[in-house]
């Protein structure tokens, strides 16, 4: 579908989202032709910079974000020609005219905010847009997380953004929603017939969920102090994929059918009780170490760290569904930063055979996994048993892979490429509805309070290992591994 001409207001535009993520996004857009000729991008910022000085800080912080085989001068410069630099205080209502000025009133074409701002400013500027009668029935807002900190704090987002624009304008972004790999994972469930059948507790024995990072918090100090791993990757990234492996199949593709079935996922979370909050939610802190090679400081060493600091950058817990298709089928969920390796993941472990025909001394008939790569390459293994060859009956793992770039040899599109492309088109089925936000909220809260009042801090880890040994116990105790550490080593 062709886009409408747009104003893509960007508040925060000369943020590090901005610079890193969004504008190189829109440049690949522009690149691949999706764009119209009357595509404006409006950047919005407190400085009082002139729109050469702006296009000087694109050029210097966007520009080294976009890859060299996809760069191309005359086209990095008619995009530049798209950016339109607006001196704004976002918390002034006085300020907004500049705004007004700028933006075109034509009904025909597409108005979208994207507040790429900590989420406490959210509420002024949706008002202020709406004082300076900016928000108009051909608007849309775009949220970025953290959607609030706590479940107080997302409802009253969600109500006071609720006051000026309906549900149908507001996008509520989750850039996990936008990668290749979660698209594919629902072609998988939804265009085969072949997984649904075994897609429950009679055939799975239990899902793990992991995005690790090899990067530490680095200059994110500020915002990471407030957040931590729970709060900036669980609440929403991490748990919107168990949306996606867990929920029922949808009646359609339409926004509201998919979202009704995340959402019943999100409410069929197993309550944490107090004895579970002790024994199923690991969290821990990154020590010195060593990352490639080379020696890493402690997240207590970083720039700007609180010596004392008891945010956890990594959290690991065990999840259960109490639905008739999961109950019982534990989804082990872990994330965390300073790790061996920066992967994202879904590993899907079937049931054992029920009675095995081959004698002991042909190799145990280990059970099956499915793993859904979401990055850094995208794609799917199939583990399944075979036979060596040769004389006699002799049984090995074997591995049917699936690597998305190899069979597609098309262009990728990166996460927030699709996402942004979504917002203009009016299309909601990725982005996060009130409810879905507010049922995972109340979800982690009860985590959030056990820490505030436990005394203990999070369990130290050394940079470039998986987590704190608790994390092996935690799925061990169940007679499980974490993947990596169930695989040969090299
Ligand atoms: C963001 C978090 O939402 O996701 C970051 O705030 C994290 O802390 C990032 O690094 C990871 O995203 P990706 O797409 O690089 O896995």
């Amino acid at each position: 579908m062709a886009l409408a001409d747009f104003d893509l207001v960007l508040f925060g535009g000369s943020g590090d989202l901005s610079m890193r993520k969004l504008l190189p996004a829109m440049y690949a857009r522009d690149r691949a032709k999706d764009l119209p000729s009357g595509a404006r991008i409006v950047c919005v910022g407190r400085h009082a910079w002139s729109q050469q000085e702006f296009l000087g800080a694109v050029e210097e912080n966007a520009r080294p974000h976009i890859a060299e085989k996809i760069f191309d001068q005359n086209l990095w410069q008619a995009f530049c020609a798209r950016i339109v630099y607006v001196t704004l205080d976002a918390g002034d209502p006085a300020t907004y005219h500049a705004l007004v000025d700028v933006l075109r009133t034509d009904a025909a074409v597409t108005r979208v905010f994207y507040l790429a701002t900590p989420p406490s400013l959210f509420s002024t500027i949706c008002h202020n847009l709406a004082g300076a009668g900016l928000a108009s029935a051909n608007s849309r807002v775009v949220l970025e997380k953290p959607l609030g900190r706590d479940l107080a704090s997302a409802k009253q987002i969600n109500a006071e953004v609720g006051q000026v624009f309906k549900e149908s304008q507001i996008f509520r972004i989750d850039h996990y929603l936008g990668k290749e790999a979660v698209q594919n994972l629902l072609a998988l469930r939804f265009g085969n017939v072949l997984f649904e059948p075994l897609w429950r507790r009679e055939w799975i024995s239990d899902v793990q969920i992991t995005i690790a990072e090899q990067l530490g918090v680095g200059n994110r100090m500020g915002y990471y102090e407030t957040s931590g791993a729970l709060r900036d990757m669980l609440q929403n990234h991490l748990l919107q994929l168990l949306c996606i492996v867990a929920m029922e199949p949808p009646t359609s593709a339409t926004p509201d059918a998919v979202r009704d079935e995340k959402l019943k996922v999100l409410r069929s979370l197993k309550r944490f009780t107090p004895t579970t909050l002790a024994q199923d939610v690991i969290r821990g802190q990154y020590r010195a170490g060593h990352m490639e090679g080379l020696p890493v400081p402690g997240y207590r060493n970083e720039p700007d760290a609180d010596p004392h600091s008891r945010t956890e950058s990594f959290v690991a817990l065990k999840a259960e569904i109490d639905t008739w298709r999961w109950a019982g089928v534990p989804f082990y969920l872990r994330t965390g930063k300073r790790m061996p390796d920066t992967l994202a993941e879904i590993v899907v472990r079937f049931k054992s055979v029920p009675h095995s025909i081959f004698a002991q001394a042909s190799g145990a008939t280990q059970p099956n996994s499915l793993i859904i790569r979401l990055q850094p390459d995208e794609g799917l293994q199939l583990n399944l048993m075979a036979k060596t060859p040769g004389d006699g009956m002799r049984l090995r793992p074997v591995d049917l892979e699936l690597d998305f770039r190899e069979t597609f040899k098309m262009p990728r599109m990166e996460a927030y490429e699709r996402l942004l492309l979504d917002v203009l088109r009016g299309q909601l089925t990725l982005f996060m509805r009130s409810d879905e936000l507010e049922a995972a909220w109340e979800w982690v809260e009860p985590i959030l309070e056990y820490w505030d009042l436990e005394e203990t801090e999070p369990l130290p880890y050394a940079s470039g290992t998986w987590g704190p040994p608790a994390a092996s116990a935690l799925i061990g105790r169940d007679g499980l591994q974490w993947r990596e550490e169930s695989l040969p080593e090299l």
